[in-house]
């Protein structure tokens, strides 16, 4: 995974965004954010995610794939909705198996985008209620594993002056140490 401020430049969303000079984020940076990352070989993934789940208390877990004949008509829709600005009051822990994509999450408090690149063998943990969004990268295809503390749901949040009052997102940037707007 590569992690890189996000250029901001208008342009199909599915791009790299990563115009010269670019801006690597450390992994020291997104721990203090609260965002883990870790790499698990795909051929060792059956026996490494079951342990992690063990060991993190996951119970659930399932597959998407979002790709264009997978989604097929509501594709364009899915990839717009997934792009919006949201939070989730639960974690959001993905395993990519094929295929590529974008996270982007808010760092606080700057706001600025920070673009994580993931490709196959990458486990990415996005803590509840930071902002974040996704895309594919322009091949249109990648395949997860969602990996989920209690049963599976997707419940996103679009960012507005209401979720800077959620609970969830004021325990994140308590979490980090940013003060909150409500302080
Ligand atoms: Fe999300």
């Amino acid at each position: 995974m590569r992690a890189y401020y996000y250029d901001n430049l208008p342009g199909d969303q599915r791009l790299l965004h990563d115009s010269p000079p670019s801006t690597p984020i450390s992994a020291e940076r997104l721990k203090e954010l609260n965002v883990y990352y870790k790499r698990i070989p795909v051929a060792e993934h059956e026996r490494e995610i079951p342990r992690i789940m063990a060991e993190r208390g996951y119970k659930n877990i399932d597959k998407i794939h979002v790709s264009k004949e997978g989604l097929g008509e509501v594709y364009e829709a899915k990839i717009k909705a997934f792009f919006d600005e949201h939070l989730h009051e639960d974690e959001e822990i993905r395993y990519i198996l094929s295929g590529a994509g974008f996270f982007d999450v808010r760092e606080s408090p700057s706001d600025n985008w920070i673009r994580l690149a993931v490709e196959p063998g990458d486990l990415l943990i996005i803590p509840a209620g930071i902002y974040h969004r996704f895309t594919t990268d322009v091949k249109d295809d990648i395949e997860a594993l969602r990996l989920f503390q209690d049963a599976p749901k997707w419940i996103a949040i679009n960012r507005s002056p209401e979720t800077e009052k959620n609970e969830h997102r004021v325990g994140y940037l308590q979490s980090i140490g940013v003060a909150t707007a409500a302080a």
